[in-house]
């Protein structure tokens, strides 16, 4: 049977940092806080009109793509995960085709939108056309460039101080190693509660959401005898409806929950426990959740990677910088476990079981 497997794997975090202090100057926040609920000390921004999503996404592609020991024009297909696209449309996984310079060869090219579980989403993508025997080599990458639309106001200090930008990716091979692979991977979804953590405006919606749950929204929409005019208007800019919004307690409370029963699903369905995972690479949302997750799951400190203290968290982006990060590091080796597992906006979530 064919399984897939990582075959080369790549990260890139952009040189500027930025501190808690350095926030604290733009916004009332301050180290102390940020640390002691999320245990983030510094993030990283990519430069401004230098760098995008995709040319960080790109760099990271590079890397992967090298040490999978393949020529950029054997990819054959691109799947990207992120919320952060540098166009509306179109997608990023063209903008990285040209980047890479993979002009004169044409493939697939899919942009998912699963926000912090996007690259668990697209690994399970990746999988499935590997396993059909439909692709070869298939670039998948996770990147974000986050800074760019945060508010750096006080009123938005309780989203923007947790993100960051960067970007990890991997090149999915077949195998036919009966001992290496994806052994499984755990796709859910419950989007009852999709505003609690949204980036709303602009959009095509009309209020009709707002409307629905009894919600009076005013979004400064022109009178109903004009065509058009809902997708942006200057009431949205005028009033911070341009920026995402996040119910912080409740988006904790639902997480905490939800990682370990999807990572207790993978491993039910292998007839494994937590005891067999060599290596958990939870999604960086918060290092508090990643905490509750690891006493849940009766995990050892070495049984867990987090990096949020130095990257924040850069959503679709975290899982595989977190992956490359930790396997550079020489804490992932062959024949290793490794459960990769993410929560976020949508509510969406999702895990992964590698025999690495
Ligand atoms: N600096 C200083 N004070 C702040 C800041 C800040 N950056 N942000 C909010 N506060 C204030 C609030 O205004 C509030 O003040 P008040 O008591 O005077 O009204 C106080 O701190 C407490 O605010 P809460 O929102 O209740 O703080 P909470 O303890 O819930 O922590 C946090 C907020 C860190 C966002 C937390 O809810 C959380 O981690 N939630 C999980 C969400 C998450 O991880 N999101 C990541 C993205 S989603 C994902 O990837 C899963």
């Amino acid at each position: 049977m064919i399984r897939s497997k990582i075959a080369g794997i790549g990260k890139y975090l952009p040189e500027r940092v930025v501190t808690n202090d350095d926030l604290s100057k733009v916004m009332d926040t301050n180290d102390e806080w940020i640390q002691e609920r999320t245990g983030i000390r510094e993030r990283r921004y990519g430069k401004k009109h230098e760098e995008t999503t995709t040319t960080m996404g790109t760099r990271a592609a590079e890397i992967a793509i090298e040490r999978a020991g393949i020529a950029k024009e054997d990819i054959d297909f691109i799947i990207f995960a992120t919320l952060s696209p540098d166009y509306y449309f179109p997608g990023c996984g063209v903008l990285l085709q040209r980047e890479l310079g993979i002009t004169h060869k044409e493939m697939g090219a899919l942009d998912i939108r699963n926000q912090c579980s996007g690259f668990v989403y697209a690994l399970s993508i990746a999988d499935q056309f590997i396993k059909t025997g439909m692709y070869k080599n298939i670039l998948v990458v996770g990147a974000e460039m986050h800074s760019m639309g945060l508010d750096f106001s006080t009123r938005g200090r309780n989203v923007t101080v947790i993100f960051g930008d960067g970007a990890g990716a991997v090149v999915v091979q077949p195998t036919d190693n009966p001992n290496q692979g994806i052994l499984t991977t755990k796709l859910r979804s419950n989007g009852t509660e999709a505003e609690k953590l949204a980036y709303i405006n602009p959009g095509a919606h009309g209020g009709y959401h707002a409307q629905k749950m009894g919600e009076d929204v005013d979004y400064g929409y022109p009178p109903e005898d004009t065509y058009g005019g809902l997708f942006i208007t200057q009431h949205m800019i005028d009033n911070a409806q341009l920026f995402p919004n996040m119910e912080g307690q409740h988006v904790f409370k639902t997480a905490v929950v939800k990682f370990p029963e999807v990572i207790m699903e993978a491993l039910n369905e292998q007839g494994m426990t937590p005891a067999d995972i060599n290596m958990l690479i939870p999604h960086q949302a918060n290092l508090r959740i990643s905490q509750f997750v690891q006493r849940t799951l009766r995990l050892r400190d070495d049984q867990v990677w987090n990096n949020i203290q130095k990257y924040g968290n850069t959503t679709a982006a975290s899982v595989p910088i977190a992956l490359c990060e930790a396997w550079e590091a020489g804490r992932i080796k062959e024949g290793d476990l490794v459960c990769l597992a993410a929560f976020g906006s949508g509510f969406t979530w999702g895990s992964a079981l590698i025999r690495w």
